[in-house]
């Protein structure tokens, strides 16, 4: 469980699910399986594809929902000849607060380097957003015994440049490449070890008081039957859910994960 200090935040990222008439359906069920009190307890943001970004903003403002709204991924440039590429700038137009970044299906698929990453948090942050910073390690990695090795220059990559403020207001979420979309999650032993790692690393590299205020989460195969053991866990903030995010009732399981602990 999340110190006092730390609100958890429970995010679904749909990936490249979804489309705008879809988005909107999976929303209206989800707002209604929600209360007033789940959003007292936990941030929920919603990372659905960037055309229905539109339509869901819509509807948040229109219903009042309490809903967070977040994007997948950004440029880091305002604007200018980058064909495809959507800005962080105009995101923030649409009202968007949180940001994946550096999600290791960019990284893995699409050659996002560190510094890439680096770049597109200063960005975010720049247009008082919130980045989502995803960190992980692959299967041969982790069976080389290199997964501290990789997930904290990740951490150290992404971080360069900022300031204790900016760190403190962060979200990263750990993402072990081998538990995504796979059904394998980290035991949650496991998840927190590497992320009080995490946890550690930032207070060496910027303050005890970043390291104390910024919010951690896991993300692989996370479900409403396993959310309980993960989010009991000491150093685990929130979590970064793909597949069982498009399900509403599922989603809203995980999101009221308090009112069943440890037993779904
Ligand atoms: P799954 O929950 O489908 O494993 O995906 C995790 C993820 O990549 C979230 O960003």
């Amino acid at each position: 469980m999340s110190s006092e200090l730390r609100k958890p935040i429970i995010s679904g990222n749909w990936k490249m699910n979804h489309n705008h008439y879809e988005a909107i359906q999976c929303v209206q069920k989800l707002a209604y399986i929600l209360t007033k009190e789940d959003y007292a307890e936990v941030d929920v943001t919603i990372h659905p594809p960037f055309t229905d970004l539109r339509s869901v903003q819509t509807m948040i403002d229109a219903d009042e929902l309490k809903f967070i709204l977040g994007a997948q991924h950004c440029h880091e440039a305002d604007s200018g000849a980058f064909t495809g590429e959507v800005s962080a700038a105009f995101l923030a137009k649409l009202n968007v607060s949180y940001v994946i970044v550096g999600h290791s299906e960019r990284r893995e698929i699409f050659g996002e380097t560190n510094e890439a990453v680096n770049a597109k948090i200063v960005a975010i942050q720049k247009h008082k957003m919130t980045p989502i910073v995803c960190v992980g390690e692959t299967l041969a990695e982790r069976e080389a015994g290199k997964t501290h090795e990789k997930v904290l220059g990740q951490v150290r990559s992404a971080l360069e440049k900022r300031s204790v403020e900016q760190i403190k207001s962060l979200v990263v979420a750990y993402e072990p490449i081998w538990a995504i979309g796979t059904g394998k999650t980290a035991t949650a032993d496991d998840a927190q070890r590497m992320i009080s790692s995490i946890r550690e690393e930032v207070a060496k590299i910027s303050s005890a008081n970043a390291a104390e205020s910024i919010r951690l989460q896991y993300g692989g195969s996370v479900k409403a039957s396993n959310i309980g053991e993960i989010m009991s866990q000491p150093d685990i903030d929130g979590v970064l859910v793909g597949g069982a995010s498009l399900d509403a009732a599922e989603f809203g399981r995980i999101c009221q994960y308090r009112l069943r602990p440890l037993n779904p």
